[in-house]
């Protein structure tokens, strides 16, 4: 089966697709035929390097972190998914090793979830990685019902499925975006925009969930107030008695499952930028990387064909 693997450590071009052996789906595992994977931050840190310390497998390695596929084969045991399932699954790639960038993966049943239905099985792959993120740190935060919570990058993939999942929530959300973006972000059910060319009112949010890094914006957070960021190179400092904590997404099988019900539900959108094969992994490092990219970039091992 084809994969696109990444030799060792260093720039996008050096991601190329290679023949690699068949997974085989061990005890409670699922082997997947994959329809799409998505690429996410998180694989530009590791192809760079710069996550090395908690990379612990050999090279040649296969990124990539979710997926949505077809159950083609179950391991001894399984019995949570059956052959011809649809599904979509997180695998933190570079703690367990399992990448998604590959023709199949083979998995922990436990990771996975029915894919949503009423959606191509492509663009469910838009929702793991992200989903989980945007919900986790949502539900470290907790906001009531009428408070208000400032989502930083709120069109991001990240940020777009928290205004949504908060806004369910009955929270009251301010959203800070590109000037270009506040039609975008009004669409996802923001109730105030502000943009990042003018400067941040002080005082003005109950809570603040950073997704674009900006540390800076814990000033529009009011006195003993709440604030999670998802950016660890970025996180802000404590002050004013507001509590600060990181969120680092986990993967969670049952967790995905309800997110790909409120797909379902119309609560969450599947906003897709572009997608590529196999063989276009690198371009979408790139162009990740160079911002302003609207939606997931997809990686469609049928694209290859
Ligand atoms: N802790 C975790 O477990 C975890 C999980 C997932 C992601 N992350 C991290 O979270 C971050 C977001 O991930 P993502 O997938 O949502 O990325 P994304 O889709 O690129 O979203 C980030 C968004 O923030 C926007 N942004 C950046 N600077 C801004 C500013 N000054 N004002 C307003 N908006 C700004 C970006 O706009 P432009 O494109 O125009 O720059 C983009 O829309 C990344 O750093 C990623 O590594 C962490």
């Amino acid at each position: 089966m084809r994969a696109t693997v990444l030799p060792k450590y260093g720039d996008p071009e050096l991601l190329t697709v290679a023949e690699l052996a068949m997974p085989s789906p061990g005890p409670g595992q699922i082997l997947v035929r994959t329809a799409a994977s998505a690429v996410n931050p998180v694989d530009i840190e590791v192809r760079s390097g710069r996550a090395a310390a908690n990379v612990n497998q050999p090279f040649p390695l296969v990124l990539g972190w979710d997926l949505a596929g077809t159950v083609v084969d179950l391991g001894e045991g399984t019995d949570r998914f059956a052959v011809g399932d649809r599904v979509v699954a997180m695998s933190a790639q570079m703690a367990t090793g399992v990448g998604t960038h590959a023709e199949y993966v083979a998995l922990d049943s436990a990771l996975a979830a029915p894919a949503p239905d009423g959606v191509e099985l492509t663009h469910a792959a838009a929702l793991p990685l992200a989903g989980l993120t945007a919900d986790q740190a949502l539900e470290l935060l907790a906001p009531e019902p009428g408070s208000t919570l400032l989502i930083t990058g709120a069109v991001g993939a990240v940020g777009g499925f928290a205004v949504q999942l908060a806004v369910a929530r009955g929270v009251t959300v301010l959203a800070l975006v590109r000037p270009s973006d506040t039609v975008a972000v009004r669409a996802l059910g923001a109730h105030t925009v502000l943009t990042d060319d003018e400067p941040l009112p002080a005082g003005i949010a109950d809570a603040l969930l950073d997704t674009a890094g900006l540390p800076g914006a814990i000033a529009a957070v009011k006195d003993g107030g709440q604030a999670v960021s998802i950016v660890p190179t970025a996180a802000p400092g404590p002050e004013r008695g507001i509590t600060v904590r990181m969120s680092f997404v986990e993967q969670d099988g049952e967790r995905l499952d309800r997110l790909g019900r409120l797909v379902e539900k119309g609560v969450l959108t599947l906003r897709i930028a572009d997608s590529v094969g196999l063989s276009g992994v690198g371009a979408t490092h790139r162009r990740l990387a160079a911002g302003g990219t609207r939606g997931k970039l997809l990686v469609v091992p049928a694209l290859d064909d």
